[in-house]
Parts: structure tokens; sequence; C-alpha cells
């Protein structure tokens, strides 16, 4: 038996008995003729007393850092106690010991504060691995995809695995495709996520279907996004917006109870898509905090309900200033203001270095005007040229900033400025520390737009992905109009812009963790939608013919969501990065550093393949 007792588990109450231990070695301490050494394994640390005698014999058998050691000996009370830890009150007086591996030096240290920088660690992933920060995260992940199985096990949903080689899913990024060597010249495509097998699961009358599966999206990388991710996949048969929304509410809720303890009672707060544009400039609002978008100027299109909202604040506000005074102003499409509070104070330094972030290109305005509301009722502006202080006022009383708030104003083209206002709106709820990483807020966002205009390609392109069904009173504007638009700059006057999808997403603090709709499950409807989508009947046979033919056999009427996994975990786990939560990820440019991977391949396998190579 190699130990008979975890370097987690002792404590007091095992004092006196006899223990073997095995792990690896944190650190080696002498203190004149004794030595310590911190032994570690998956539960904890526990500290080994080697005396005058065993010391000797360790001379002999001199250790380091990481070796693999079995201990034997005797757990004794310590004189110094280490009350941070959960067996710092004892030590095993070590009798007989046997090193069963050596260990070369460690690249970096194995400890939570490690001196290995990202790409050291990425390369020995194996070794970062031991550090107890990420085997706290592997465990948090592992909790929660237990406790996702055990909440759907209770709803009756079953877990039926789909295949990996297929042909492409369209959920809008770039496929992983892998080569046949059966079908020369035949490729097979990742799967992006499950969606069309689940739905035809939904045909098998599979009613209830989950699984916890990995998908794969050739796109641009970032902190909350990896090639190969892992997705909570469900759908659900006979059931409505409703029925889906109350079902995951509850499964998240249920994750929070069991993961992290936390009584999420309160219904989540449900907002279209329109009101969070409108009043966040984002359609994953951070609602921790409020600091609303103002919208001094909008050309009022896609947010027809909300305009309705403020009409008379926003006239009045009109009819006493006139923004056309300010060239920025007048020559913007939007003009948007938050409202930052106790934030007038801002010196010079401040306000010039939030200018630079404004301008950097990945926000990409042009500058930043500010307004103080000064505690004695004063107003000082970066526009005082512009305007006088009365109508500095009624854009301060509009927005509705109190005396000693900063107002920030941003101008310019309409997606631009609402999203870079949205970005200035968090970086000042995260310095005025709004952004609590243990405070949770999640949120429904609804009533998406069914499709986007793809300037580039000149067409319509589905919002969510080509399966969901828009509001039911709103297919007849699908079926009776033509997908054409002679003018692309005027798209918005086409029907179809407003078009609101039956499709879901949920929000927790800031981050889109699942996203869902109600399917289409008639095959006309379906048809139509591709032909919206630019698709000819050939194409939409080719590509998802499979589907359009099972539509005909008894399709029921279903919907569903996909959650992502390693999000969730991550925003569980307070890490700004999906990775901190992946055993084995992958870099920002997609390659994984321990394995070298992708690499090329030999001749013999391209040609098996039926695969040459261009000059690279
Ligand atoms: P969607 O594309 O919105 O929907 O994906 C669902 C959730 O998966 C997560 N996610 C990712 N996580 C890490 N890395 C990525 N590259 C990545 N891409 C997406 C997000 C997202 O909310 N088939 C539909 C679901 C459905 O309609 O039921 C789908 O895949 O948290």
């Amino acid at each position: 038996m190699y130990r008979t007792h975890t370097c987690g588990e002792l404590s007091i109450k095992h004092t006196g008995t006899k223990v073997t231990l095995a792990g690896w070695v944190q650190t080696i301490r002498k203190f004149g003729s004794i030595t310590f050494v911190d032994l570690r394994d998956r539960y904890g640390l526990t500290q080994l007393l080697f005396n005058e005698a065993m010391s000797v014999k360790l001379e002999a058998n001199p250790l380091g850092r990481e070796y693999v050691l079995q201990a034997t000996g005797t757990v004794t009370e310590r004189t110094n106690k280490n009350l941070n830890i959960p067996t710092g009150e004892v030590e095993i007086t070590v009798e007989s010991f046997l090193v069963l591996n050596k260990s070369a030096v460690p690249p970096f240290t194995i400890q939570n504060d490690t001196d290995g920088g990202d790409d050291l660690l990425m390369k020995y992933r194996y070794l970062d691995l031991r550090r107890p920060e990420l085997k706290e995260n592997l465990l948090l992940r592992y909790n929660v995809s237990r406790a996702t199985r055990s909440y759907l096990h209770q709803q009756g949903f079953i877990d039926i695995e789909t295949p990996f080689l297929i042909k492409s899913t369209p959920e809008g990024a770039r496929d992983f495709v892998v080569p046949s060597r059966m079908n020369p010249g035949h490729f097979y495509a990742l799967p992006q996520s499950p969606q069309t097998f689940k739905q035809l699961l939904m045909i098998s009358g599979y009613d209830r279907y989950y699984q916890i599966v990995k998908c794969f999206r050739d796109e641009d990388l970032r902190a909350d996004r990896q090639p190969e991710f892992t997705q909570i996949d469900c759908e659900m048969s006979f059931v409505e917006q409703e029925d889906v929304l109350q079902m995951f509410e509850g499964l998240i809720k249920y994750i929070f109870k069991e993961v992290k303890g936390i009584d999420y009672t309160e219904a989540v707060e449900r907002i279209s898509w329109e009101y969070a544009m409108w009043n966040f400039g984002n359609d994953k609002p951070d609602t921790r905090f409020d600091m609303r978008l103002l919208n001094l100027k909008v050309p009022g299109y896609v947010f027809s309900e909300s305009l309705n909202e403020v009409k008379d604040e926003f006239n009045k506000l009109h009819t006493s200033v006139s923004l056309e005074e300010f060239p920025v102003f007048a020559n913007a499409e939007t003009v948007i203001a938050i409202s930052v509070p106790g934030a007038s104070e801002y010196t010079r330094k401040q306000l010039d270095e939030l200018t630079e972030w404004v301008k950097r290109p990945q926000i990409g305005m042009q500058g930043l005007v500010y307004i103080k509301s000064n505690e004695d009722g004063s107003f000082k502006s970066s526009i005082d040229k512009f305007f006088k202080q009365e109508a500095l006022q009624a854009i301060a009383s509009y927005t509705n900033a109190n005396k000693g708030d900063l107002l920030l104003i941003l101008a310019g083209k309409e997606e631009k400025t609402r999203k870079a206002i949205s970005e200035l709106r968090l970086l000042m709820g995260e310095r005025l520390g709004f952004r609590n990483k243990n405070n949770f807020k999640l949120l429904w966002v609804l009533d998406f737009p069914l499709f986007e205009y793809s300037q580039d390609d000149n067409r319509w392109v589905a919002r969510h992905h080509p399966f969901t069904s828009p509001k039911p009173a709103q297919v007849e504007a699908i079926i009776n109009n033509d997908p054409v638009i002679e003018d692309p700059a005027a798209y918005l006057k086409h029907a179809y812009a407003n078009v609101k999808a039956n499709a879901y997403d949920m929000v927790l603090n800031g981050n889109e963790i699942g996203g869902g709709s109600i399917r289409i499950h008639q095959r006309e409807i379906q048809e139509k939608m591709f032909s919206a989508l630019g698709m000819n009947e050939e194409e939409a046979k080719e590509k998802f013919g499979f589907l359009l033919e099972a539509f005909e056999y008894g399709a029921p009427p279903h919907g569903g969501i996909a959650f992502g996994l390693d999000r969730l975990c991550a925003i569980f786990g307070g890490s700004e990065s999906i990775r901190d939560f992946i055993a084995f990820p992958k870099n920002n440019s997609g390659r994984d550093t321990m394995l070298d991977a992708p690499a090329s391949i030999d001749k013999k396998q391209l040609s098996e393949l039926n695969i040459r190579l261009t000059d690279l």
C-alpha cells in the first residue's frame, strides 16, 4: 500500500497514529540537525519532520523539489502550529521513507503566486495544474458539471451523444475541417454545436435532451473564447419560450446553490434586446450597477419602443438646448452620455487619461466631452466655448446628473458610439467598485432581432442561427416580403429589420453565458428562412436537406438553449479568462504549446488523404 492517508486529512485527532503518506516535495527546510519537508498532494500539504538520525539518512538520499516521496511515521502535535492550513496543527515524525521518483528542477515554483510566465506555464501545463489555484478551478468545474447533470436528471432530461465528424453547422464561425481518407477529396466538419442533431432528436421523440459537449469554432480568440469549448447543450419538445426560461433559470439557480452555496431566490430580471441596447449599449449588460446611457441624439429607428418611453423628456431637452451649436455634436449620428456618480472631482490628468482611453484603436473614438456638475451648482465642461451654463444645466437635468457627478459624452456613428460608451460605462463601473466579482446578477435578454444586415455580403444573416423562429405574429413579414434590398444604406426600412426572434440569452455579470431559441419546426417556414438568408433552393437542400426532410415526418414544436460551461465556471471562480478553467487550453493563437500543435504532417499521411500543399 502506497499510503494510508492523504496529505490533506490529518489533524490533531490523529495524534499518535502511525501513517504512511505519498506525495510531492513542496519545500525542504533544514534547522540545524533536523529537516522539515512539506509534502503535497491533491488534498493538501502535510509537514514531515526528519529528526537527526533520519536527516543523516536524507543526506545519503538527497531530496529535491517535486520529488515523489513516500514517508511513514507517527502523527505528532506541532509546537509551532500553522493555523492557515487544515493540517497545520500536526506533523509526521518520519520513521522511514522512500523516494518513489526523482524530479528535474521544475521550470517555475509550484505555488499560487508562481514565478512562471504565461508561456512557460502553458508549456508545462501538467506542472501548472499542480498549483492549488488551478486545482480549485478544476474542482469547481467538476462541481458545476455534477450539479448540471443532477438537476437535468431530476427534470427528466437524458444525455445523448452526437457525432463529432459531421457536416458544417451554421453558428456563424468558421469550421474546423477533417479530411476523409476513405472518401478522397471530402472533408468532415467538426460541430460548432450539436444544433441540428438535437433538433433531429426532438423529431425522434426524445423530448428532453442534454449533453455536456465539446464544440469547435475557428474564430478569433479572446479571454472568453477558445477554439474548442464546452457547452451544456439542451433541447425540449412541446415548449414555449416561457417553459424554457423557467426550466433553465432553475438550472442556473440550482448550480448557484450547489456550487457556491448561494440562494439566488429572486426572479431573474428580463429585458428586451432593444431596452438593453438603448440603456446599456450592449446586448449583455452588466446590471449590477445603473449608470445608464443617456441618449442626447439618436436616429431612433431600432429603438422605437424605448424612444417612445422618453419622448417627452427628449423633446424638452431639445427645445432648451440646440446641440447643433457644437459642430462635433451637429455632425454626429448620435450623442450619448453617462453620468458617473461622485466623479466631478476628476482632475485634468484623469480626464486626459480617459480621453486617451477612448481614442485607443479598440475603442476608436475621436475624443471625449465632459461636463462636471460641481458641488456649488456650477458646471465646468470641455465645451464651455459652445454652451452657456443654462445649456449645461439642461443637459445635466435631462441626464439626472446630481451635484458632484461627472457627465462623460461621446459622439459619432451610431453603432460605434454605442459600443464605445458601453465600454466606458464598464470601465467607470469597475473604477467605482460596482463590479465586485462576488456579487452575482443574472439577466434574461429577450426579443432579439431575427436578422442582421451584412453590409459586406449585401445580404441578411441570422442573428442567432437559421433555425430560430420569428415571433409568431411576424412570420407573415418573412413570408410576404422578398429579402432583396435595393438600397443597402436604407436596409433599416426593410420589413426584415423589425422582425424579432423567439430567442433569449442568459447574461451573468455582463457576460453571455447562454443562448437559445424556440425553433422553426415547419418545412415551409424553414425554407423561407433559408431563402431570406440568401440560400437558393439547391443550396438549402445540399446543406440542410436532411433537416428539411425530417420536418416532414411529424416534427414537434421545440426549443432549447446552450450554456458556455467554461464561461460559467470562470465567472463563478472570479476570473476573466476561461483558460484557467480548462485543463489543457490553447493559447491566443490557437496553439497547444505543450504538444506543439497544430503541426505539419508527413508526406505519406498527406498522400493517403489525397492532399497536396501549395507553397506556404
Ligand atoms: P451560441 O453560439 O450562443 O448558441 O453558444 C452558446 C454559448 O456557448 C458559449 N460560447 C463559447 N464559449 C467559449 N468559447 C467560445 N468560442 C464560445 N462560443 C460560444 C457562450 C454562448 O452563450 N446552438 C446554439 C444554442 C441553441 O440555440 O440552443 C449555440 O451554440 O456562453
